[in-house]
C-alpha cells in the first residue's frame, strides 16, 4: 500500500520528467519496446527501491539545476541545411589515438549493483558490444580487473582523490595495472553536496538497509567497494578532498602514465587553467545536478569553455544528455564527445545488460536521424553553423 501510494506520488511528481503522461499507457516490458529512453526511466522507478531510486535520481538542494540542464537544450536551436546526401552518416572521433564509432560515452556512475545484481560488468559487456567507451566510476561496486575483462578496450578510471595521496596513489597504480589509458579527476565536490530528494526516498524505505550499508568510520563504508580492497584507508574520515588545488593536477601528471582529465569544469577561467597545468582533457559537468546548486545547464557553458580551450585538448560534456538532439547540439558547439550517466543506469535497472544496449541504440539511432535531418554527414562536418541561439 505505501509503495503503491508512493509510485503514484512519483508519477505525478518532478522526480519523473520524461515521458508524456499518457492516461493509460503502460510501462514497457520488454527493451524492444521502448520509443526513447525514458521508457526505461519509468520501469526503473518502479522497480527500483525508494532508496535506490532517490540516490539515481536526485539533484542538491531543490533540484533546480538537474531540471535546467534539460530545460538549457531550449536555448539552442537546430540549423539545418537541406539538399545533402545523407545516406551515410559517419559517427565515429577520435580521442587520444583510439577511434570509437560513436561520441556517446558511459559516465562514471557510482555503486551499479544498487541498481541490478551484475553492475558495471553487465554495463561493461553492453558498452563492448555497441562500441562506446566506458568510464569507471572509484565508487563501483565491481573491480577495474573484472570490467576490463568484460570489454574489449580498458575503461577510463574516475578518481576520487581523498585526503590521502597514498591513497590516491594505490587507486592511481591499480587502474593503470589493469590496462586504463586515461584518469578523469572529478573536481566538483571538494565537499559532499546536499542531496535532499535522495534523503527524502531515503527515509521512505522501509528496508533494513544495515545489511549492505554499515555506519561508522570509512573504511567500514568502504567494504563493499573493490577498488578500496587491500587500500589502507585508516586515518581517512571521508572521500571528499576539500584541500586539493591546481598544483594536484601536476601531481597527477607527474606520478602516472594515464592521459589525466579534468571533470567537473563549468566556465572559461578553470578551463584555460585546466590547459596551463597540463590536463590532456575536460569534461564539462556539473554532476548532473549533483555538485553546485547553480542553476546553469552545462549546455549553455559549454560555447565559453570552448572558447577558452581553442582546440588544445579534447572537450568532453555530459549532465542531462537524454536525446539525440541534446548531443547533436553539443558536438555542433564543438563538444568532442557526450556523456550519458542515469540513462544507461534506467536501461541496466530495467533489463540487465539488455536494457543498457537498448539505451544505448536508442540514442545513437536518435542522433544519426537528428544529423541526417540536418544535412550533418559525419561529427566532423557538425559545426556551430548548425546550431541556431535562442533568445
Ligand atoms: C557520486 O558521484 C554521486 O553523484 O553520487
Amino acid at each position: 500500500m505505501h509503495r503503491r501510494e508512493l509510485l503514484r506520488f512519483l508519477a505525478g511528481s518532478p522526480f519523473f520528467m520524461g515521458l508524456p503522461q499518457i492516461p493509460g499507457e503502460k510501462a514497457i516490458t520488454s527493451p524492444e519496446e521502448a520509443f526513447s529512453v525514458f521508457d526505461f526511466e519509468r520501469v526503473a522507478r518502479d522497480v527500483l527501491p525508494p532508496a535506490h531510486w532517490g540516490y539515481l535520481a536526485t539533484g542538491v538542494d531543490g533540484d533546480r539545476t538537474l531540471h535546467r540542464n534539460r530545460e538549457g537544450f531550449d536555448k539552442f536551436g537546430i540549423r539545418a541545411r537541406r539538399l545533402v546526401d545523407v545516406r551515410e552518416v559517419d559517427t565515429s572521433v577520435e580521442m587520444f589515438g583510439t577511434r570509437w564509432e560513436t561520441p556517446i560515452v558511459l559516465a562514471p556512475v557510482g555503486s551499479q549493483k544498487a541498481f541490478h545484481p551484475e553492475g558495471e560488468v553487465a554495463v561493461a559487456r553492453a558498452a563492448k558490444n555497441r562500441g562506446h567507451l566506458q568510464i569507471l566510476s572509484t565508487m563501483t561496486t565491481s573491480s577495474v580487473e573484472d570490467v576490463n575483462a568484460a570489454h574489449d578496450k580498458p575503461v577510463w578510471y574516475q578518481l576520487y582523490p581523498t585526503a590521502s595521496w597514498d591513497v590516491t596513489e594505490g587507486l592511481l597504480k591499480r587502474a593503470e595495472r589493469a590496462g586504463c589509458p586515461a584518469v578523469v579527476l572529478t573536481v566538483d565536490l571538494p565537499v559532499i553536496s546536499y542531496r535532499e530528494t535522495a534523503q527524502r526516498l531515503a527515509r521512505m524505505d522501509s528496508r533494513d538497509c544495515s545489511v549492505c550499508h554499515e555506519t561508522g568510520p570509512i573504511y567500514f563504508r568502504l567494504g563493499r567497494k573493490p577498488m578500496f580492497d587491500n587500500v589502507d584507508v585508516t586515518g581517512l574520515t571521508d572521500l571528499d578532498a576539500p584541500s586539493l588545488t591546481w598544483s594536484f593536477i601536476e601531481r597527477l601528471k607527474e606520478h602516472t602514465t594515464m592521459k589525466v582529465l579534468i571533470k567537473g569544469i563549468v566556465g572559461r577561467e578553470d578551463a584555460a587553467l585546466a590547459v596551463e597545468h597540463g590536463a590532456d582533457g575536460l569534461i564539462v559537468s556539473n554532476h548532473g545536478g549533483r555538485a553546485e546548486e547553480s542553476g546553469v545547464s552545462t549546455i549553455e557553458i559549454l560555447p565559453e569553455v570552448i572558447d577558452a580551450v581553442r582546440g588544445r585538448i579534447p572537450v568532453i560534456i555530459d549532465s542531462g544528455f537524454r536525446r539525440g538532439t541534446d548531443i547533436f547540439k553539443a558536438l555542433a558547439l564543438g563538444a568532442t564527445a557526450v556523456a550519458v550517466g542515469r540513462p544507461y543506469i534506467w536501461g541496466l535497472a530495467s533489463f540487465g545488460q539488455e536494457g543498457v544496449e537498448m539505451v544505448l541504440t536508442t540514442l545513437r539511432r536518435e542522433l544519426e536521424l537528428a544529423m541526417r535531418l540536418a544535412g550533418a554527414t559525419s561529427v566532423r562536418a557538425l559545426d556551430g553553423s548548425f546550431v541556431r541561439p535562442k533568445t
